[in-house]
């Protein structure tokens, strides 16, 4: 039988995040392995350094939150390897291996899908010496900090989100979607606040980019009070800036956080990273 064990870990900012100290993922045994997903699931995000991951170990470690998902853009996964989506800056044969600055813009992962995906886990392959910071934003703190009168307002509010609208406005990346990808994409609605399933903890669940309204609010109203949570959220009490390194492996909950990469000298660094997400539940 697994048993998790109690790992020794530190806060990445007060009351979020974890830290794991002194685990080799590559080869801890199933009872670590455990307690990292009990970690995780725990704390809201997870960090362990210094590690060294194939792609296949990659698809095997996410494969213990969830079923590894897969991704809308297929041109950018590693070949051979469907499940892990490669960030990058770099190109072979005068074509791009990646995508380029593809998160940057605070948002959770997936959140046009009707079941978003559930965690989200990058992997530093290289990394610049200055930029490209990773921020995560805890979104129970952002709802705790609300008054009673506040929540009260905003519980029960819906968003509309469109992958189309997405790709149509985005600063980078903006393109033209297929009919395939139209088709495979339509708009969803998802709760404002979201509940996690773990324990019930509440979360300010906004997004940028896929939302297009508050369901029964006329623009411009409703997106200014989306613009108005999304800078609340990441304000500094909220957020967990990562600076990277080289065999970094980071995973936050998009049940409860919101995300942003951050620009780099592109003229002067590369930066290269592995995407992998697990499959979610839709929210509530
Ligand atoms: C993402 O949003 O998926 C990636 C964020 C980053 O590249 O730092």
């Amino acid at each position: 039988m697994t048993t998790a064990v109690q790992l020794k870990t530190r806060e990445l900012k007060p009351g979020f995040g974890a830290e794991i100290l002194d685990v080799d993922l590559a080869r801890a045994e199933p009872d670590t392995l455990a307690g990292v997903v009990d970690t995780f699931h725990r704390h809201g995000a997870i960090l362990l350094r210094g590690q060294e991951m194939s792609p296949k170990q990659l698809v095997d470690f996410v494969a213990l939150f969830g079923e590894p998902e897969d991704h809308t853009q297929k041109q950018f996964t590693l070949p051979g390897h469907p499940k892990v989506f490669v960030l990058s800056n770099r190109e072979a044969d005068g074509k791009p291996i990646g995508a380029h600055n593809d998160g940057v813009g605070w948002h959770t992962d997936y959140s046009y899908k009707a079941q978003p995906v559930m965690c989200t886990m990058l992997y530093a392959v290289e990394v610049p010496d200055e930029g490209s910071d990773t921020l995560l934003a805890d979104g129970c703190a952002a709802w705790n900090a609300l008054s009673p009168e506040r929540q009260k307002e905003l519980d029960g509010l819906r968003l509309h989100h469109s992958y189309q609208h997405f790709m149509a406005t985005r600063e980078f990346g903006r393109q033209e979607l297929s009919d395939e990808l139209k088709r495979d994409n339509p708009d969803v609605e998802h709760p404002l606040i979201r509940t996690h399933p773990a324990d019930g903890r509440k979360a300010l669940w906004p997004s940028t980019g896929t939302v297009t309204e508050v369901v029964g609010m006329e623009n411009p109203k409703g997106l200014e009070l989306v613009d108005e949570l999304v800078e609340f959220m990441t304000s500094e009490p909220f957020v967990f800036r990562h600076k990277w390194q080289v065999g970094d492996i980071l995973m936050w909950d998009n049940r409860c956080t919101l995300h942003t990469g951050t620009l780099y000298d592109d003229t002067k660094y590369f930066r290269t990273m592995h995407r992998l997400w697990a499959k979610g539940d839709a929210p509530y």
